[in-house]
């Protein structure tokens, strides 16, 4: 069953609608600008969840396990979610998805409980200052916690990340580093030229032709960059979808249901790959 969500959140962001630049970047170009009306667009899906809540330094976090293990390291997927939060269903379903495909599922509540829904409807809700907030405790949980998981799975897990909308820079931050094999996302916000010129590590770009937010000049220019690099990356682009088409799909379109479906599982192949 599907039904559309937070148009009334949606007629407010509009009318408020400014774009702020991340108070973390530097003076390198935006590609995408930060969370902005259309990451608040789409549908809830409904489902049966199969993973469970747990706290990883003191983090909330959804955790959804492979069903049987599979043989080799274990794999691990870092998720780091839109503006909805990992416990949102949409969410939870995606992450049960990925776990079906053999891999320890993690998605850290970086809004600690207070996800873009807890605002619906609210009168004078400042989205600016809720973007900000929200940054502030990104930036100030996701060591500490990443360091928490690395620790608990060990040295020989491999270590992948996966990021949409909200969550999309971190997908690229932290695979500038040694933490992940590989990092992926779809529709990112917030994110600079500095962000793919510092990547070292693999990355899955999943686009959507009509996503306002990084649209085709940004996707050019990202894919620009890691040529230039040389970096390892594959970028899918998908017609007639926009901003949010990952997670929030409208189930009764086809076209949006298959570019959802399909993007999972580029995803899953993705971090196979590069965890074996
Ligand atoms: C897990 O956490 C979410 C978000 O706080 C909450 O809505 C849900 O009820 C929790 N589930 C359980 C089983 O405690
Ligand atoms: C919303 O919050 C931002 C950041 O805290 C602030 O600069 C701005 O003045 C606020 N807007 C309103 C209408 O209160
Ligand atoms: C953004 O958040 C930080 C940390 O919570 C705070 O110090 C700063 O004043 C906020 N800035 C705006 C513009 O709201």
């Amino acid at each position: 069953m599907v039904r559309s969500l937070n148009w009334g959140l949606l007629a407010l962001l509009a009318l408020s609608h400014s774009i702020p630049v991340l108070a973390a970047s530097s003076s390198s170009p935006i590609l995408a600008p930060e969370v902005g009306p259309d990451c608040a667009q789409g549908f809830k899906h409904d489902g049966k969840i199969t993973g469970t809540n747990v706290t990883i330094a003191g983090v909330p976090t959804y955790y959804s396990k492979p069903a049987k293990s599979t043989a080799g390291p274990k794999k691990v997927i870092l998720f780091f979610a839109d503006i909805y939060s990992p416990f949102y269903i949409n969410n939870q379903l995606l992450q049960d998805y990925f776990a079906s495909e053999g891999f320890h599922v993690l998605g850290i509540d970086y809004f600690f409980g207070d996800p873009i829904q807890a605002h619906d409807g609210e009168p004078g809700f400042n989205q600016t200052a809720w973007i900000n907030k929200s940054r502030a405790q990104a930036d100030e949980s996701l060591p500490k916690w990443t360091e928490a998981v690395k620790k608990q799975y060990g040295a020989d897990a491999k270590f992948t990340a996966v990021g949409y909308c909200f969550g999309g820079p971190y997908v690229l931050e932290i695979s500038a580093t040694d933490n992940v094999v590989a990092g992926a996302f779809a529709h990112p916000s917030g994110v600079t030229e500095d962000h793919f010129n510092k990547l070292t590590k693999p990355l899955l770009l999943s686009t959507a032709e009509l996503d306002a937010a990084f649209p085709a000049a940004s996707r050019n220019r990202a894919l620009e960059i890691l040529a230039t690099n040389k970096a390892k990356y594959h970028a899918q682009l998908f017609s007639g979808v926009g901003h949010g088409f990952a997670t929030r799909a409208d189930l009764s379109d086809e076209n949006a249901v298959w570019a959802k479906d399909q993007s999972a599982k580029t995803v899953v192949e993705w971090f196979k790959r590069f965890t074996k």
